[in-house]
């Protein structure tokens, strides 16, 4: 039996979400192949382990691992540290490494990354500890409020979106109509991050896509969400029952096929390994497909996406899970 942590909880914004998603992948792990470690990470910051007591050495117990599933969202888990620190240990795990979690866990460095790629994106523009503009060659210009909104209005053109640079489940996030709005949104924005970035609104569908591997990656079919706001909003995400996802999506078989092509794309220019799930929009009127973002820990619970799409393309639950494991070995 391969002796395997499942890490979850943990110190982002998301912590809860991520319990709902390590339990749902702790009670669907191959109990045959596999001897489970639950270890918890609290708000702030304590290992705990099945029977709740805080484990002294962390260290030496994930050194005791045969493989490490960290069921972690954002900062502190889906970022690259967590990684770091299996790295050091010496531990297997699973999903992507160091440098793919830290990329895809900040937005504007994913921009520059898909820009370099040639994959279509929004239009954007970045502002660093509140209204400081970074130009395409990363000088730094001061500006006063105005100026932004007018740099906006010339580089993009409003509706616009603003959104913390990291960050995740739409926390920080907002829809921009007008300068007044910008501003506002700015400032929301700059709690969660010093980064914030602002972005074109891209009106139609969003639609998302899972891949699996490591060289050999393979994508899934594409599915909708039916958001039950005007955008994907925490509330939206998490409380507001009305939101829905389509599996597969309502496009056409061409527009599919462009998606899954684009997402292994991405997911190999960040070098990405294990999984993730490549999110896009469909714009409304001329179908063109924009990419979003990457998710390299994306959401494990009953009804996430990512364990949906795989399910709808002939993988279950439980062998998704073994397939992780297996790829996270191969490394
Ligand atoms: N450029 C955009 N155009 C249209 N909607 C957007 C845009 N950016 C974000 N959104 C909406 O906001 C939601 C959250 O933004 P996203 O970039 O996915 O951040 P998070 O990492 O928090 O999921 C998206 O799911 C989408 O509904
Ligand atoms: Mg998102």
């Amino acid at each position: 039996m391969l002796k395997v942590a499942v890490i979850y909880g943990g110190m982002s914004t998301e912590h809860d979400v991520s319990i709902v998603s390590g339990k749902n992948v702790m009670e669907n792990l191959d109990k045959n192949k596999y001897e489970i470690y639950p270890l918890m990470i609290t708000k702030d910051g304590k290992w705990l382990d099945k029977r709740e007591r805080e484990i002294k050495d962390v260290f030496k117990l994930l050194k005791q691992m045969d493989v490490v599933f960290p069921v972690l969202h954002g900062l502190y888990g889906e970022d690259g540290t967590l990684q770091g620190m299996l790295e050091m240990a010496k531990v297997p795990y699973v999903g992507c490494k160091v440098l793919s979690s830290s990329i895809c866990m900040d937005k504007v460095y994913t921009k520059i990354i898909f820009e370099k790629a040639g994959i279509p994106q929004a239009k954007y523009i970045y502002i660093k500890d509140e209204n400081i503009y970074v130009d395409e060659n990363f000088d730094e210009i001061k500006l006063e409020n105005d100026e932004i909104v007018k740099l906006v209005e010339e580089k993009i053109g409003f509706p616009v979106f603003v959104k913390p640079s990291n960050s995740g489940s739409s926390v920080g996030v907002s829809k921009a109509k007008d300068g007044v709005e910008l501003i506002k949104a700015l400032s929301d924005a700059s709690v969660y991050d010093k980064k914030v970035l602002i972005e074109e609104a891209i009106i139609g569908k969003e639609v998302e896509c899972a891949v699996l591997g490591n060289r050999d990656i393979k994508a899934s079919t594409v599915g909708e969400i039916n958001s039950a706001e005007d955008f994907y909003s925490y509330d939206a995400k998490y409380i507001n029952k009305a939101s829905k996802v389509t599996i597969p999506a309502n496009l056409s078989n061409e527009k599919i096929e462009e998606i899954r092509k684009l997402a292994i794309k991405a997911f190999k220019a960040v070098d990405g390994s294990g999984l993730s799930r490549v999110d896009f929009f469909v714009q409304q009127g001329t179908e063109k497909v924009y990419i979003n973002e990457i998710n390299t820990l994306p959401g494990f619970t009953e009804i996430s996406m990512y364990p949906k799409l795989w399910d709808y393309s002939g993988i279950s639950y439980t062998e998704l899970l073994t397939d992780l494991i297996e790829l996270s070995k191969k490394m």
